[in-house]
């Protein structure tokens, strides 16, 4: 058997990376690699799927034929700075997100969405995103920790997402009826059309798959107030899976199912 994906840091770590990656590896069950200044040796990384490398700032994994992945916030960044200043969202409007709500995100992927929705929901509200690649949702987990930015706004937000590594399926199963405001997708589906969010890095390891009806039905029952969709404009997965597109963009559009409680 393949050996596990393995944890480590940046060969000058501080305590707050070695804090991170060393959370990271017991989370995920994986093995953490002590680097205290020294290289890393072939042995250690040798036959492995890849490794996780935590430091100051960013959180990459490195795949073992050399391609990697990292951890930023990327349009994030520039949609928090337009709240600040005023101009709204689209999906937090189409959530009709606002101070203390709660927000599940199911596809978490780079977490860009969810940082936005952890800042318009404040502290008192909670943003917590489903991954299904474990080596995707301990970067960005890792990443959501460690990473640094000049605007406070941006990094509170980041450091508040909480992240679930597992199947939204299995996940959306296993929570109470009306547990949490909105139920959120953004599904990889779409992106062999439309890649203009920088997101091209996390396509080789992403899950390609559409969202379930099955899972829909989960997000409906669990989702006090909405569920919304996002997806590629005139895609025939807003009909196919119920939803009422409310808002489009150039490339992308937002559609909602209204539940009640
Ligand atoms: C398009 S990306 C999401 C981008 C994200 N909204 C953002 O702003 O960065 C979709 C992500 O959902 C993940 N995914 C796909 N199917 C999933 C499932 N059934 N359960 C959990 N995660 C899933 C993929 O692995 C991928 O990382």
């Amino acid at each position: 058997m393949e050996p596990p994906v393995a944890v480590t840091t940046t060969h000058q770590a501080s305590e707050g990376a070695v804090r991170a990656a060393r959370r990271i590896a017991e989370r995920y069950g994986w093995p953490y690699l002590p680097r205290e200044g020294r290289p890393l040796l072939r042995e250690e990384l040798g036959g492995r799927k890849g490794w996780i490398v935590v430091g100051e700032r960013e959180a990459r994994f490195t795949a073992a034929d050399g391609s990697s992945f990292a951890f930023h916030p990327g349009l994030a960044v520039v949609r928090i700075k337009r709240l600040l200043a005023g101009c709204p969202d689209p999906l937090v409007k189409v959530a009709g997100l606002g101070r203390g709500d709660c927000l599940l995100d199911c596809t978490l992927g780079l977490a860009q969405d969810a940082i936005v929705a952890a800042y318009a929901v404040g502290e008192e509200g909670r943003v917590r995103g489903v991954e299904a690649v474990p080596e995707v949702a301990a970067v960005v987990e890792a990443g959501l920790q460690v990473y640094q930015y000049p605007e406070t706004a941006v990094v509170a937000a980041m450091r508040r997402v909480e992240v679930v590594p597992a199947a939204h399926e299995a996940y959306l199963a296993s929570l109470a009826s009306g547990s949490w405001d909105v139920v959120y997708f953004d599904p990889m589906f779409r992106r062999a059309v439309a890649d203009a969010d920088g997101i091209t890095a996390l396509r080789r390891l992403a899950l390609p798959l559409p969202v379930s009806r099955q899972a829909v039905a989960e997000a409906r029952r669990i989702a006090r107030r909405r569920v919304v969709l996002k997806e590629r404009r005139e895609s025939s997965e807003f009909a196919r899976l119920g939803f009422t597109v409310v808002w489009q963009g150039r490339r992308v559009a937002l559609g909602i199912i209204e539940t009640s409680y």
